[in-house]
């Protein structure tokens, strides 16, 4: 038993345009809406609390999805601020203790496998867990003209993925204190790390990619085509 809290409050500053990423048009469908019927494919998860912007004109209004309820809450100024409104507005019923999964609205194309195995693995460990890529690039460290200074090494070096699964008071809690302390929290792992908890990094697939720039919606089409969910045009 599970919810989802799907922080989709951004405005694509990066991607540009009018319309806020999330809810261009991805394989006939709102982008968000492969987001949120990819959490909720999954047997475990009951429904999902979707944060939006302020008087946001764009979300489509859905209450419900794949049969499973949609709710909406007003999210926040940051992704941080934004999930944990969607935590604080979850119903009643979801008690402190409960396992809560937060996906961006912004991964369309996340597999119904890694969102299987984040839930076993997660649920069997104490802190949670997330899906994470292992970096396979180089890094470079700049200085301060741009300049390449040195290599850092990639050893034990992961990307940060979405869903992230966490207990619901202890997540809130974290966030909670990260706020408090003017930390920007750029995922759910980064405010239980400053806490000394060592979420579970489960290995997920590449392809589960945040829609950022207007070249990722292209790849992310050619990636839910690939996957059968939509027409290759
Ligand atoms: N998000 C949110 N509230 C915010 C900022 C971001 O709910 N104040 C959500 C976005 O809608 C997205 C997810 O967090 O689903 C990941 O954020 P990101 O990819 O950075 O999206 P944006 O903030 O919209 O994009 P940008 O940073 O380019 O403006
Ligand atoms: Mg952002």
């Amino acid at each position: 038993m599970t919810w989802a809290v799907v922080p989709a409050a951004g405005q694509g500053r990066r991607f540009g345009g009018e319309t806020p990423k999330q809810y261009l048009t991805l394989a006939g469908r709102p982008l968000i809406e492969h987001s949120l019927l990819a959490v909720l494919s999954h047997d475990d998860v009951d429904g999902v609390m979707v944060a939006v912007a302020a008087d946001d004109p764009w979300w489509p209004g859905w209450r419900e999805l794949g049969g499973k309820p949609v709710l909406t809450c007003v999210g926040g100024g940051e992704r941080a601020d934004s999930v944990l409104a969607g935590l604080q507005a979850l119903p009643a019923s979801v008690s402190e203790d409960q396992w809560v999964l937060v996906h961006d609205a912004a991964r369309p194309c996340l597999h119904a496998d890694d969102l299987a195995r984040l839930l076993a693995i997660g649920q069997a460990h104490p802190v949670g867990a997330l899906l994470a890529a292992p970096v396979r690039d180089t890094l470079k460290r700049a200085d301060a003209t741009g300049h390449s200074q040195s290599t850092e090494p990639r050893d034990g070096l992961w990307r940060a993925l979405t869903p992230q699964l966490f207990r619901r008071g202890g997540l809130t809690r974290a966030l909670l204190a990260a706020l408090h302390a003017g930390i920007k929290a750029t995922d759910e792992a980064m405010a239980l790390e400053r806490l000394g908890l060592r979420p579970c990094l489960v290995e997920g697939r590449e392809d589960n990619l945040k829609v950022t720039t207007p070249a990722d919606l292209a790849l992310a089409e050619f990636i839910l085509s690939r996957a059968g969910k939509a027409p290759v045009t």
